[in-house]
């Protein structure tokens, strides 16, 4: 958390006032490393597939949607417990019977529990008031049910096919907590795969596969993951099955992402309760009917914190420390830094700049003149940064660079006009 802060990947939210418990913003490397997770993922589930289109829904929608889904019900409640002395509540399922106040410390003061929705309201227009009542929504994942039929009509998939969307989410958690892991305002990457009740096994299977790819992708380590099925009185209110998929972060082996078979629960609640038809009818066959549904669920923060924590290490090189953050290359910030040797020599830093501005035409590059080169190394270091390029006589009088690799801390000797073909050979796929 504190390199987090120091090297500029999240912040505490409104941090000037006091900050606001359990917001953070996302610094400059932190937006890219996000930023490139998020990439990535479109690219795997929606550029190179042929069954999958994307879209980019409404935060808020009309709050019948919630209604038909069944977000307003008890399936999205929480059972809270309030202390009768210090009017903190807690979740119910969370304490045992006798525990004293997690806040106050007075024993017995607790109410019986009752339901507490986290969906967050807001209010449209000027009059507050419940005709002006609205959600922000708490999963993106309505969006993609609620256009089933437009997406269907304007594109020409067939079942089996899927609808993809990355979004902010948002619910009033009761225990928000641990850095980005739990808060109110998230983000998703989010799945929903049409397809015939009879292959649903079939496709569950096959969509596990594609999640565990994924976090190959993103350099978690298999034996920090682990597979949950989840017990039927544990489920969410939609689903037949579902698995969550944990991993070991340092303060627990917790949720990552899951993947639940929804059935056709979503599609049919919206038909009955919009009077819209949402059958499919197959083109050859003539067969119709309402699609089920298989969601494989990303959050973005709990991916880009599982790659932070994957990725820290802390090493002794030559009786110093040093941070390094191991990013897959195709994951980092910034791919290559740009140094010249010494700031208060123009033509160095000349050269460095033409160097520097040659190579971020299609990298993602940082340039730095400041502070000894070992210090520029270990910020390079603890920002993830695969390479780094110095610039000095030699590169003036010879024409050559020293390319310091971060995992190896090699140095090596390189022909200006060869940095593009190295890097190209290097950071193939970045
Ligand atoms: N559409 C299904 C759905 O929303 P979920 O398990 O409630 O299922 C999906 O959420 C994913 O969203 C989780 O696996 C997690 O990665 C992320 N997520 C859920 N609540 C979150 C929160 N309060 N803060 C951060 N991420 C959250």
């Amino acid at each position: 958390m504190s390199l987090g802060k120091r090297r500029g990947f999240v912040y505490p939210g409104s941090e000037i006032y006091g900050g606001l418990a359990n917001s953070w913003d996302y610094g400059p490397y932190g937006t890219e490393l996000k930023n490139n997770i998020k990439q990535a993922w479109w690219r795997m589930f929606v550029k190179r597939r042929d069954d999958m289109v994307g879209i980019d829904a409404a935060l808020i929608m009309n709050p019948k949607v919630w209604e038909a889904s069944g977000h307003l019900g008890v399936g999205f409640s929480d059972p809270l417990v309030e202390c009768r002395n210090c009017h903190e509540r807690f979740r119910a399922d969370q304490l045992k019977p006798g525990d004293p106040c997690p806040s106050c410390g007075k024993k017995g003061m607790f109410t019986e529990p009752r339901q507490f929705n986290i969906l967050m309201k807001t209010f449209l227009g000027a009059i507050e008031g419940e005709k002006s009542v609205a959600y922000l929504r708490g999963e993106t994942a309505q969006g993609m049910f609620v256009d089933f039929k437009l997406v269907l009509n304007s594109t020409r998939q067939r079942v089996p096919f899927g609808i993809a969307q990355i979004g902010k989410a948002f619910r009033n958690e009761i225990t928000p907590g641990n850095y980005i892991f739990r808060t109110r305002e998230f983000e998703q990457m989010e799945i929903e795969y049409f397809i015939r009740e009879k292959d649903w096994k079939k496709q569950f299977d096959y969509w596990k596969e594609q999640m565990e790819k994924w976090m190959d992708y993103l350099g978690l380590n298999k034996k920090h993951i682990h597979f949950r099925e989840i017990a039927e009185d544990e489920r969410a209110h939609y689903s037949k099955r579902t698995i969550d998929i944990d991993y070991d972060f340092p303060f627990g082996t917790k949720e990552l992402y899951g993947l639940a078979y929804r059935t056709d629960f979503d599609l049919k609640n919206h038909q009955s309760a919009s009077g819209q038809d949402m059958t499919y009818t197959d083109p050859v066959t003539n067969e119709k009917f309402v699609p089920h549904v298989i969601e494989p669920t990303f959050g973005v923060d709990r991916s880009v914190l599982a790659v932070l924590c994957e990725s820290y290490a802390e090493e002794k090189v030559k009786d110093e420390e040093r941070v390094v953050l191991r990013f897959p290359k195709y994951l980092a910030p910034i791919k290559i830094a740009v140094f010249p040797l010494l700031k208060n020599k123009p033509e160095l830093v000349k050269k460095a700049r033409e160097i520097y501005d040659n190579l971020r035409e299609k990298y993602m590059c940082e340039f730095d003149d400041n502070g000894n080169i070992g210090k520029r190394y270990r910020r390079q270091d603890e920002i993830g940064t695969p390479y780094c390029v110095t610039i000095d006589f030699d590169t003036l009088e010879k024409g050559v660079v020293t390319v310091r690799d971060r995992d190896t801390m090699k140095q090596e000797s390189l022909a200006v006009a060869n940095l593009n073909n190295y890097f190209q050979d290097k950071l193939s796929g970045c």
